[in-house]
């Protein structure tokens, strides 16, 4: 019996699993998270509450949500040898996704593959934001700051970057990214973990495969960029020639358009409310009143360049604005996306783990038949 072949390049349209984690609607721009809409949950939930929700398909009890922060809470410091793998990988200028990736690798000296699967995906989430802080402060010279136990999870990771303890505003913004890009669909990091899941391998192996996976640029890391170009256009007049340079050059606009996403990527929305309500009133509200002018003009002028393509603002934009406004540095910005999506990650990995297929399609032969072997003396 012959096995029917379709060939999609990318998989691109290819239905590979289940999930009952997150469901992308480009056409109607909507994103659903466990069955709430993105603008009901992120700017409502704690990050915590959404892990409750992505690992157990419901909202905890306040009992049950005291008792994942304590637990969170007291996984977050690292294996001394972790630490000290730390320094020498911060002293080697080891960029940050990099570090990310090793210090995850190292969380098998705290977990056991024998351990109950959703435990070991809590200590992994829990760790990896001291893993990103000292690693960044050992770079910048500086003492690493101890996790701390009263803090919430975005909270603490912001206290572990500064050693001060964060304002609410600045806690709820990031709170409300991380719930934001916590999961989408089948995106290349995932279907990565999912990947090493479905070999039977486990968490700390598909977590590492999806920390490598979201490094690439095509993945993580457009945010940077986008915050660039609105830095360069400075001042609301320069708006309209820099992005009419840009585009009569033939360059994209970074920030702008979507594969799936042809209406509004709902993420960007959810992030604008955020970055609006954190920026509005305080010390750099300029910048968000010039972002907001760069959106629009952006919008008009893709329009005008590029009729019909149906180019909006992505995620990408408003991830750069909230990412600065709570004061992170561009460098920062990808290996806290892996952060948050540490939560969809571990999700899809309990979910395949119960679930799911071994995940293997086929590749097609394009090289030669015809060859014959020649022994080396011969060559
Ligand atoms: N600026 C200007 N033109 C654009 C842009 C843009 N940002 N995005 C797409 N276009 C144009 C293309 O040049 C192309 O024009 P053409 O028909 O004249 O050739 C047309 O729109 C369609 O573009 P594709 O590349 O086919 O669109 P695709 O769906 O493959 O690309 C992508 C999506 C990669 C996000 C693209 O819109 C882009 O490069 N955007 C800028 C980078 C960016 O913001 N990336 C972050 C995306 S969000 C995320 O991945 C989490």
């Amino acid at each position: 019996m012959t096995m029917e072949t379709i060939e999609r390049p990318g998989l691109q349209g290819v239905v590979a699993a289940e999930t009952r984690l997150s469901r992308v609607d480009g056409e109607r721009g909507e994103l659903i998270i466990a069955g709430y809409a993105l603008d009901d949950l992120a700017p409502r939930a704690t990050f915590e509450e959404v892990l409750f929700l992505l690992w157990n398909d419901r909202l905890p009890t306040q009992r049950e949500y005291h008792d994942l922060r304590a637990q969170m809470a007291a996984q977050r410091a690292l294996h001394p040898q972790i630490e000290a793998t730390l320094h020498a990988v911060a002293n080697a200028g080891i960029p940050l996704m990099d570090a990310l990736r090793m210090g995850a690798g190292l969380l098998n000296l705290s977990v056991s593959a024998d351990d109950d699967p959703q435990q070991v995906a809590l200590s992994i989430v829990a760790a990896l934001p001291t893993i990103l802080a000292q690693t960044i402060r050992l770079r910048a010279g500086e003492e690493p700051v101890q996790p701390h136990e009263d803090l919430s999870h975005v909270a603490n990771f912001l206290y572990m970057l500064d050693g001060a303890k964060p304002s609410d505003p600045r806690v709820r913004a990031l709170e409300t990214y991380f719930n934001t890009v916590v999961d989408h669909g089948l995106n290349a990091s995932t279907l990565a973990a999912r990947v090493a899941a479905s070999t039977g391998s486990d968490m700390v192996s598909a977590i590492v495969a999806a920390i490598g996976t979201l490094k690439g640029p095509l993945h993580g890391g457009a945010p940077g960029p986008a915050l660039d170009l609105v830095f360069e256009i400075g001042q609301r007049k320069n708006a309209e020639p820099i992005l009419r340079q840009r585009l009569e050059a033939g360059e994209r606009l970074m920030g702008f358009g979507h594969r799936v996403y042809k209406v509004r990527d709902p993420r960007a929305d959810a992030l604008n409310s955020a970055a609006e309500q954190f920026f509005v009133g305080g010390l750099q509200a300029d910048l968000y009143v010039l972002a907001r002018h760069v959106e629009e003009v952006a919008l008009r002028l893709l329009e005008e360049y590029k009729p019909g393509r149906r180019l909006q603002t992505n995620v990408e934009f408003y991830t750069a604005l909230v990412l600065h406004g709570v004061g992170l540095s561009t460098e920062i910005f990808t290996p806290t996306f892996a952060l948050a999506r540490a939560g969809g990650w571990t999700a899809h990995v309990l979910e395949h783990m119960a679930n799911g297929r071994l995940l293997r399609p086929l590749a097609r032969y394009v090289g030669t038949t015809d060859r014959h072997w020649t022994p080396l003396v011969d060559r």
